[in-house]
């Protein structure tokens, strides 16, 4: 039921497709995040407008609200929120370590504490699969051991270890064949347990491969090395998922290097703090010198915010007006949209480095 298709390469970059029973996905593709079913401030239309053709949902959130067994009684994940594409799902795995008060982590369960009321969750793989499977999504992944960096040899490899146990135990509680399974290649920036933690998860039978661990606090440098250092070991006929990716910059240098499917909250969480993704870098629409500016963010920008002037936009912000977040948010997916079909072009007409270093020129920086 789901099969990728790689279709071309160009200087290092993956044109392909991946085959869902919901729908076929583009890659390189961007995934908007809508952590509670929501893609937060704009309709699913709109989401869908933007070339997105598969969006994120987040087991740990909704496993506390309104409930995986809520979402199931509403009719899954897809009818609940309106979103007849595909849905990939996070485990649980980085959101526990990132927001719950995490109690404990044994070899059976990471044990935490609902960041909402307190309420004591055991989250062990099986249980990861069991919500997944509740919420209906297309895609799932493995719960995985994330730990923060630096952290000791010791720490990364004990983690890592539990990651790769934890996969194999996701693997035998997943047996839908309508729902595939991704793989987390977790070890920190440390090459060799890259190497061996990626051979390993290779070596068993999962739809996709996901590179973790990462864009937690190292210099993007770091995070593109370890990105191309770990797509070396993973299979070419399977789609490769950079987690939790990124800026815009990211996006195109780890193209570069093999990755095929992102996520990241920063088009939405930044649109709702009144920054704006442009082809000349960021712009922040509350500072002064925006206040009587008539141009749009950007002139050949089809969004909603391109509509109106940057003075306007400014006053929204300034004035705290539900409009500012929302087209702003519609403004970034936007742009995200465009910049990965961009960048499927440049791979089909074999002219993706050429088109990465102008991108890269725009945004001032060189390539690495
Ligand atoms: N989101 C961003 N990074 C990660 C990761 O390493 N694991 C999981 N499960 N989700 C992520
Ligand atoms: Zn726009």
């Amino acid at each position: 039921m789901f099969h990728f298709d790689l279709l071309q390469e160009s200087n290092g970059a993956r044109r392909g497709v991946l085959h869902t029973p919901r729908g076929d996905v583009q890659t390189p593709a961007f995934m908007p995040v809508g952590t509670v079913g929501t893609v937060k401030g704009l309709t699913i239309d709109q989401v869908a407008a933007t070339g997105a053709d598969m969006i994120l949902g987040n087991t740990y959130h909704l496993r506390l609200r309104p409930g995986h067994e809520t979402v199931a009684k509403l009719g899954g994940l897809h009818a609940m929120c309106g979103w007849d594409g595909p849905i990939l799902t996070d485990s649980g795995g980085f959101q526990v370590f990132s927001l719950g008060a995490l109690n404990r982590v044994t070899e059976e369960a990471a044990t935490f504490q609902s960041h909402l009321d307190g309420a004591k969750i055991v989250l062990t793989p099986e249980h990861s699969i069991e919500i997944q499977q509740a919420l209906g999504s297309d895609v799932a992944m493995v719960l995985d051991h994330v730990i923060a960096l630096p952290a000791s040899a010791a720490e990364v490899e004990d983690a890592l270890a539990r990651s790769i146990r934890w996969a194999r135990r996701c693997r035998e509680a997943a047996d839908r064949p309508e729902q595939a399974l991704f793989a987390i290649v977790q070890g920190g920036l440390d090459p060799v347990l890259r190497q061996q933690c990626a051979t390993e998860l290779a070596s068993m039978p999962f739809e996709g491969y996901a590179v973790g661990g990462l864009s937690v606090g190292e210099t993007p440098e770091e995070m593109y090395t370890t990105a191309a250092i770990t797509t070396q070991y993973l299979p070419t006929d399977k789609p490769r998922y950079l987690m939790g990716v990124g800026t815009p910059r990211d996006l195109i240098e780890n193209i570069a290097r093999g990755i095929d499917m992102f996520d990241c909250v920063m088009p939405t969480r930044n649109g709702r703090n009144a920054l704006a993704f442009t082809d000349d870098g960021p712009l922040k629409l509350r500072n002064a010198v925006h206040r009587e500016d008539t141009r749009p963010i950007m002139d050949d920008c089809p969004c909603l915010a391109c509509r109106h002037s940057r003075g306007y936009l400014r006053h929204l912000f300034n004035a705290n007006e539900m409009l500012g977040p929302i087209l702003l948010s519609h403004h970034n997916l936007v742009y995200y949209g465009r910049l990965m079909r961009e960048a499927r072009s440049a791979i089909e007409e074999n002219r993706f480095a050429e088109f990465a270093s102008g991108k890269l020129k725009g945004w001032g920086y060189e390539p690495v």
